[in-house]
């Protein structure tokens, strides 16, 4: 068991991941369980995790996706933990991807006014972003996590053997937040994804144990993202937007991972554009991105119903948005002001570069 931080942890397998489990639950008066269908049907039931855990544990079962992340899905959480008798010294236990960490982190810091809960990530996006830094939520309408709290994990517990579950292209929407993690901290990191998403399990977990350190003392530093913490969002102002645009497209809704990785190219273009990242850097990286994430056809976007998306962004001021830039590898800029014009210029090639 390596400690990647204060509460992080990360396992070799899955005998180390039982252990910890069985270390941390005694403590406790009672213990819930929370995954989705998809989870519970593959993960969960073949490696019979939760008979090697607690055969008391309460399980809650959600449906797989987004649309389990709402405050209806909330309430009838709290309802079934009211009813097996949990209290304020009960334990919840995600296991699963965002959507689980996100959803269970955000009723277990509200039920009861705020019991604790642990982490247990089954997606390279979760092990490497949602579970660690705090962040839970719900969506209200069609807007993404505008309902939730900073948070933190009692303990985020990673084993990246749950990987070999993970469909390629769940593996490739993680793998672009692991780039975006390398362009933010530059050097050695870069070099590490240098060769694309690893195929030797190894190489993949040194990847996401750099990938946690990172994230973590961003967050350490500014847990509720007054400052330093906005650089994790590169890529991500224009990378909501596609998601968004994605669906209400003609086609199958896009990863997040894979609109972070559109979006990116717009920032690395803007980056050229106004904060002197060199012009060699970005094209080296476009052409990776172009080539290693599979993102998907683009089916009708175009820059304006793009921008339409961005019109709405808080961190909007006038005539203009902001982004997050990259003066160098390594060197961000958070809050950077935009003309709106010269982002939809960007749009527009990034959107001839993906049809
Ligand atoms: N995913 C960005 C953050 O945790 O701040």
């Amino acid at each position: 068991m390596i400690r990647l931080s204060d509460n992080v942890l990360m396992v070799n397998d899955m005998a180390g991941l039982v252990s910890r489990l069985r270390r941390r639950i005694p403590g406790f008066a009672s213990v819930g369980v929370l995954t989705d269908r998809n989870v519970e049907e593959t993960v969960i039931e073949q490696t019979g995790l939760l008979q090697k855990i607690s055969s008391s544990a309460h399980m809650s079962v959600v449906k797989p996706g987004e649309a389990s992340k709402s405050l209806t899905v909330v309430e009838q959480l709290s309802q079934e933990w009211l009813e097996a008798g949990m209290d304020r010294n009960s334990l919840i236990i995600n296991i699963g991807g965002g959507v689980v960490s996100d959803l269970g982190g955000f009723a277990a810091s509200i039920f009861k006014r705020g019991i604790r809960f642990i982490n247990i990530p089954t997606t390279l996006l979760s092990m490497i972003d949602a579970s660690v830094g705090g962040k839970t939520g719900v969506n209200l309408g069609g807007a993404k996590n505008q309902i939730g709290t900073f948070s933190r994990a009692d303990e985020v517990i990673i084993w990246t053997g749950f990987l070999k579950w993970l469909p390629s292209r769940e593996l490739k929407s993680g793998f672009a937040e692991c780039l975006k993690h390398a362009f933010l901290q530059g050097g050695e990191a870069l070099r590490l994804v240098n060769h694309g998403l690893p195929a030797d399990p190894a190489t993949l977990a040194s990847l996401v144990e750099a990938s946690v350190k990172f994230k973590d003392s961003v967050v350490n530093a500014d847990l509720y993202e007054i400052g330093q913490r906005k650089i994790l969002n590169f890529g991500h102002t224009v990378g909501h937007a596609f998601e968004s645009a994605s669906l209400l497209a003609n086609a199958e809704p896009w990863l997040h991972g894979e609109a972070v990785a559109a979006g990116m190219l717009v920032a690395l273009r803007l980056s050229v554009r106004v904060a002197g990242l060199s012009p060699d850097f970005a094209a080296k990286w476009e052409e990776f991105i172009l080539n290693n994430f599979s993102i998907p056809k683009t089916c009708g976007m175009t820059s304006m119903s793009l921008m339409q998306f961005l019109r709405y962004d808080k961190k909007n001021v006038g005539n203009s948005l902001r982004f997050v830039l990259l003066k160098e590898p390594g060197m961000p800029l958070f809050d950077q002001e935009i003309a709106a014009e010269s982002v939809r210029e960007e749009v527009e090639l990034v959107l001839s570069l993906l049809s």
